[in-house]
């Protein structure tokens, strides 16, 4: 009865039953009952009237959910997962909601859990619904459409596809959906999905009938950033963080393509970029990886944003194009760079600009039917590397900040001509007083007031503060210290933006607080990151699930319920803990939001902190 609150506004007689009335992101406004109704094996699913053909799950045309290696999903030769897909792919409504159909039945009715965890200690059989004879069937899952897409809807700017839906189960087995948009269908069907658990006899049910659900997002942009340059990610594990974004309704996937350390991103109009710049020849995105990664995001209602970091944050690239770094490797690295190995692009060098035309016109052309935007980095430019540049020879602003206007112009003129809206890390206007258009979006990490600053500047924002959205921090250097000064100086050798950031943490940060409603319509939404020193796709999945799933919440939800309180953790953890279940159950290894103890049949307060001591 975790969802009381809501439940008692709409009325006082509808009572939910355990365990948690569990859809995560909360929705704007749901209603349910007591009712248990049981989803039949062969539901008939309508789109706009028409057959969905969905039933048989070996058949090709309705993969299982679990498929995902490259391999298999290029065997499929399906436009949907990855097969051939044309430059300007047009995506058609009727195959995305194909797909989501797909998933959305295979997460119910095979990759759903008998509750345990959530029902209370040895309690199953008593606590899960009797399935007695005569009982009755969800037969129909009703989807209409009432808008219709467009190529915005696949590669959105921010706020330009409705996302909203209406679910209902009425007691007499019919399901609906009503939507604007597919990707509205799309979320929609996800809710669909928590709605069910699976009996110890195997089949099907809710306990949750009638249902009415009503639902839009607070915020258009609702992300998580990867670094897949410090660390190498197959493509397979990506496209598993693309399912687990698909379920907590998060919809920007930003990879960090390329750093200093790496640069995995293959480039065929200058293939020795990677051939040097890759850790090792298979650890590499090629042309097809990177279309797949896109295609299967689309059919997610996921926008892909690649970002090539520069100037900073770029040295790798000396390694195959040495005229145009400065400070590759430049030691003591502390003095010229964030992170080892240093390097930057020289500012004063017309082959930077030969180089940056060569790879956008590549790369540029390949991300534009699939996204809306590209980020070209900034953040923590660092104006000693400048001393041993022999063309500047200096660290002066003076004569620094003009070039970086030049490079940073030149640079989102590139994006623009490829019908790209440029991003930018928040330096680039806060700390080196770049000028950039009006159309930039800047994201920001340093944290304090700068959300405040960005947007009474007028710039449209995307939060990922530091302090809260960074999934990365907490867990110690990933640097060695010599015994003597750097032992004794760095001893307990902590990260610089520990401690780790508790999903608590992550869920109370408003990307709104402290804004005027004018710079408040700015925040486009938010990211939560994953900076890759220490992380890889063997421990990804516990590092962003379900944590990233809070701050899916506040962004879906709002961090302020319907009537403006603050939501409560006390309420969230049941349903928090209701997710997690289903992530577990669909494949990701998300972790436990806390002990069995706490969900077993149990309500949030079971594990609070006492009101009041
Ligand atoms: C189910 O809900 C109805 C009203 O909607 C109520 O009268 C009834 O007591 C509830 N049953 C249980 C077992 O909670
Ligand atoms: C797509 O449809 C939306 C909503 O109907 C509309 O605002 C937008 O202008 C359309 N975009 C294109 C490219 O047609
Ligand atoms: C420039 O270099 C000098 C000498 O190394 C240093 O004191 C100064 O702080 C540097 N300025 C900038 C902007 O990095
Ligand atoms: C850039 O390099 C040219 C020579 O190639 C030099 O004349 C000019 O002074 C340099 N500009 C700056 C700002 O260092
Ligand atoms: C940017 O402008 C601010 C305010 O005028 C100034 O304090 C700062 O030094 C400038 N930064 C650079 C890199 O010039
Ligand atoms: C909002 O302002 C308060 C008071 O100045 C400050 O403590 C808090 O950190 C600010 N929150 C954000 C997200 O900026
Ligand atoms: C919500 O929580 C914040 C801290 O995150 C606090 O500053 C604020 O006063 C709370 N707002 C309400 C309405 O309780
Ligand atoms: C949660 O459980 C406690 C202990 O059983 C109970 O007192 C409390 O009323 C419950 N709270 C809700 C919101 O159901």
């Amino acid at each position: 009865m975790h969802m009381m609150k809501l439940v008692s506004r709409v009325s006082t007689l509808l009572l939910s039953v355990t365990p948690a009335l569990a859809i995560w992101p909360a929705p704007t406004s749901i209603t349910t009952g007591n009712q248990t109704l049981w989803i039949e094996h062969n539901v008939q699913v309508t789109y706009n009237g028409g057959i969905v053909r969905w039933s048989s799950l070996s058949h090709p045309s309705c993969p299982s959910a679990a498929i995902r290696t490259n391999e298999e999903l290029l065997a499929l030769q399906l436009p949907w997962y990855g097969g051939f897909v044309p430059p300007g792919s047009d995506f058609r409504s009727q195959d995305i909601v194909h797909g989501g159909v797909c998933r959305a039945l295979d997460a119910i009715l095979n990759q759903n859990f008998v509750p345990w965890k959530l029902y209370a200690r040895n309690a199953v059989k008593q606590t899960e619904p009797a399935a007695n004879k005569g009982k009755t069937l969800i037969t129909k899952l009703e989807i209409s459409q009432t808008g219709k897409d467009n190529s915005s809807t696949w590669k959105p700017v921010g706020g330009s596809v409705d996302e909203s839906y209406s679910l209902s189960v009425d007691l007499k087995g019919t399901a609906k959906i009503e939507a604007v948009s597919a990707v509205g269908v799309l979320r929609a069907l996800e809710s669909f999905v928590q709605l069910f658990y699976q009996h110890t006899n195997r089949q099907i049910y809710t306990t949750l009938a009638p249902v009415e659900i009503k639902d839009a997002p607070q915020f258009p942009h609702r992300g998580i950033l990867l670094d897949v340059a410090r660390n190498y990610y197959p493509v397979e594990n990506i496209l598993s963080i693309l399912d687990g974004m698909a379920w907590n309704k998060l919809n920007r996937l930003h990879i960090h393509v390329t750093d200093s350390q790496a640069w995995p991103l293959q480039i065929p109009a200058m293939p020795e970029v990677s051939e040097k710049g890759a850790y090792a020849p298979h650890a590499v995105y090629t042309p097809h990886d990177v279309a797949l990664i896109q295609t299967y995001a689309v059919h997610r209602g996921i926008e892909v944003i690649f970002e090539i970091d520069m100037p900073g944050h770029i040295g790798i690239v000396a390694e195959s194009h040495p005229d145009i770094i400065t400070g590759w490797g430049a030691e003591p690295w502390t003095t010229y760079c964030a992170e080892p190995p240093c390097g930057q692009f020289r500012l004063n060098e017309t082959k930077v600009d030969t180089f940056l035309d060569t790879l956008m016109d590549d790369l540029l052309p390949r991300v534009s039917p699939y996204s809306a935007y590209f980020h070209t980095g900034g953040d923590e430019f660092n104006f000693q590397e400048y001393l041993l540049d022999p063309s500047v020879g200096t660290n002066d602003t003076t004569i620094l900040i003009p070039l970086l206007q030049k490079f940073t112009d030149k640079n989102h003129a590139r994006v623009r001509k490829a019908g790209l809206v440029p991003l930018v890390w928040e330096e680039i206007p806060k700390d080196y007083n770049i000028t950039i258009e009006k159309d930039v979006v800047v994201q920001s990490w340093l944290g304090g007031s700068a959300v405040q600053e960005l947007t009474s500047a007028g710039h449209q924002v995307i939060d990922s503060n530091y302090n809260f959205w960074y999934l990365d921090c907490g867990r110690g250097q990933f640097l060695n210290f010599e015994n003597g000064q750097p032992f004794d100086t760095y001893y307990p050798f902590n990260d610089w933006c520990g401690p780790t950031k508790s999903w608590q943490l992550i869920y109370q940060h408003d990307p709104r607080a402290n804004l005027t409603e004018e710079q408040a319509k700015l925040v486009l939404g938010g990211e939560v990151a994953v900076w890759s020193e220490t992380i890889d796709e063997t421990n990804v999945d516990s590092l962003i699930w379900p944590r990233a799933s809070a701050a899916g919440e506040v962004l879906w939800s709002g961090r302020l319920d319907a009537s403006g309180n603050n939501r409560s953790a006390v309420e969230a953890a049941p349903r928090l803990a209701d997710i997690r279940e289903r992530m577990v159950a669909r494949g990701i290894g998300a972790a436990p939001v806390h002990m069995t103890f706490c969900t077993q049949g149990r309500n949030g307060s079971t594990c609070s902190w006492p009101v009041g001591v």
